[in-house]
């Protein structure tokens, strides 16, 4: 094996995620509370349909999701938001978003695995991604107002390797990144400890960004 950052991410990661299942686990979870929605069934009546799957460990890749849906309610698309423990097949929806936060450099696995039970359904009907991390919230605040360099995209988007390893046939597809949130001092000694191994440096603070959320799904349900 070679001592590669991303190795280094992956199998501290590997160890993390190890520990989570473990007798330890509660050390291994942030202990911010979970503050993201409720899963919303899909409304009746007339208008395209777009299921919202995501996962989230501590509630803000979850409120993204929701600014979304609520966008896309405002511009006439009956709306279903589900974590994606809880999600339906996407056969019955119109279009699809899926999203998740980031833990050590990859998306979180309840996604992944939706997405790969459903890859082929999916790519049968308009679908975005999109992620939420601070590697991004701290490239953010670097650029001082400016977007995400293609090269910064580029960076961000290795976040997506295992999942488009579960599921090859998306690999093309578009990837949004947006900022998220993290209460550092909150966490658990062991995590607080882990973090900078897992994550490669120690953004803190909320970088959550409504109004970029909104503005980037009505310009993809146009
Ligand atoms: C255990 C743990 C590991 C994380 N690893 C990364 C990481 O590797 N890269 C990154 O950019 N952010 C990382 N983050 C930050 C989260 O992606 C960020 O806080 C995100 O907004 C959390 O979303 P959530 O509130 O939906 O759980 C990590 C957070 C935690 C708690």
């Amino acid at each position: 094996m070679k001592f590669t950052r991303r190795n280094i991410l992956k199998y501290a990661g590997s160890g993390l995620a190890a520990g989570a299942v473990s007798g330890a686990g509660w050390q291994f979870r942030p202990t911010i509370p979970y503050d993201g929605p409720s899963d919303m069934p899909l409304q009746q009546g007339s208008g395209p349909s777009l299921l919202i799957v995501y996962d989230s460990m501590m509630g803000s890749t979850g409120s993204q999701a929701a600014w979304i849906a609520e966008t896309a309610r405002e511009q006439g698309y009956r709306t279903a938001l589900h974590r994606a423990e809880t999600a339906p097949a996407p056969l019955a929806y119109d279009a699809i978003v899926i999203g998740s936060a980031i833990r050590a450099s990859a998306w979180l696995e309840p996604v992944i695995e939706w997405v790969a039970a459903h890859r082929f359904e999916i790519t049968t009907r308009p679908h975005w991604f999109f992620q939420c991390s601070m590697t991004c919230a701290g490239m953010l605040r670097g650029n001082e107002g400016a977007p995400l360099t293609e090269g910064q995209r580029a960076e961000l988007r290795h976040d997506c390797d295992s999942l488009f390893r579960a599921a090859p046939n998306l690999a093309a597809a578009k990837v949004t990144f947006f900022p998220g949130r993290l209460d550092f001092a909150r966490m658990t000694p062991i995590l607080r400890f882990g973090y900078p191994f897992v994550a490669g440096s120690v953004m803190n603070g909320d970088y959550r960004d409504k109004a970029a959320a909104q503005s980037w799904v009505a310009d993809q349900l146009v």
